[in-house]
């Protein structure tokens, strides 16, 4: 059973009945048993109300909340303290996803690394995993997490692991391990599949089964061999069946170890231990 650890079931270009449909098409694959769920992850405050609100109607999805740093520049004091109020809510299982993004510059890079840290804070405050976007920018993100206590021995000691993932992690073999030993997780999405991806293939070979998850970012970076469509949550079989092929498992035991590190990541079914 396959479980797709970032969506976006709110992205804007979705009409609300393109929005239904890929609901009961996702509801229709839990049902048959074929997938256990999908995290809705915010990108601002709208998109994370959103989230909430799709976490509350349906039993399998689950939501983060928080600005990424391309909307940094929308973010204020009062938006954060939104994000915490709906941070607490049962469902709702990380903040993210947020980080630095110095490839499209979309915020300007003080006011995206302001947000980066305002999140992390708010993140230790309530004790809650964080999901991170980093592009271009990796150095400084880790940077940033260190200084911010990201993987500090409290997180550690209260998840069993730091509660940091990399979500479409695009680094190298080298910082994936980096990563992996600070106590965090790592997510891989469609573009392990792309022909010329050899970076992430090798990044994938070299982190332990254990820390990896994998996810669709849906509706983009569709995977091989459906590049080129409007993504899916259930296309991240065609995530874990390249992920099987690297790590030389079967597409079920794949799909399976990765669910279990998701729920153990979220702490979803009360799973916050290693080795479940
Ligand atoms: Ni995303």
């Amino acid at each position: 059973m396959l479980f797709d650890s970032h969506t976006h079931f709110n992205n804007e270009d979705l009409t609300s009945l393109e929005r239904q449909a890929l609901f009961n098409t996702v509801d229709k694959a839990v049902r048959d048993g074929k997938m256990s769920g999908a995290v809705d992850i915010g990108f601002d405050l709208a998109s994370s109300e959103m989230a909430a609100e799709h976490a509350r109607t349906w039993p399998w999805c689950y939501a983060a909340v928080g600005c990424h740093p391309h909307d940094a520049r929308t973010m204020d004091e009062e938006k954060l303290a939104r994000i915490g109020q709906l941070a607490g809510e049962d469902k709702v299982v990380a903040i993210g996803e947020i980080g630095l993004d110095f490839y499209y510059d979309r915020s300007e890079r003080d006011v995206q690394r302001h947000w980066f840290r305002r999140q992390i804070q708010l993140a230790n405050e309530l004790m809650m995993p964080i999901t991170i976007h980093a592009r271009e920018a990796d150095q400084e993100v880790m940077d940033i997490l260190k200084e911010e206590g990201a993987f500090s021995e409290d997180r550690k000691k209260h998840f069993g692991h730091a509660g940091v993932l990399l979500h479409c992690f695009s680094g190298s073999a080298e910082l994936g391990v980096q990563y992996v030993k600070l106590g965090a997780y790592i997510s891989v999405a469609g573009p392990v599949t792309y022909k010329n991806n050899k970076k992430t293939v090798a990044m994938a070979a070299a982190v332990p089964i254990e820390r990896l998850l994998v996810e669709t970012d849906a509706p983009y970076l569709t995977p091989v061999p459906f590049r080129g469509k409007r993504n899916t949550p259930l296309f991240v079989e065609y995530t874990a069946r390249k992920i099987a092929e690297i790590k030389g498992l079967t597409f079920e035991e794949t799909a399976a170890i990765t669910r279990d590190n998701a729920m153990r990541f979220y702490g979803i079914g009360g799973q916050t231990d290693e080795g479940v």
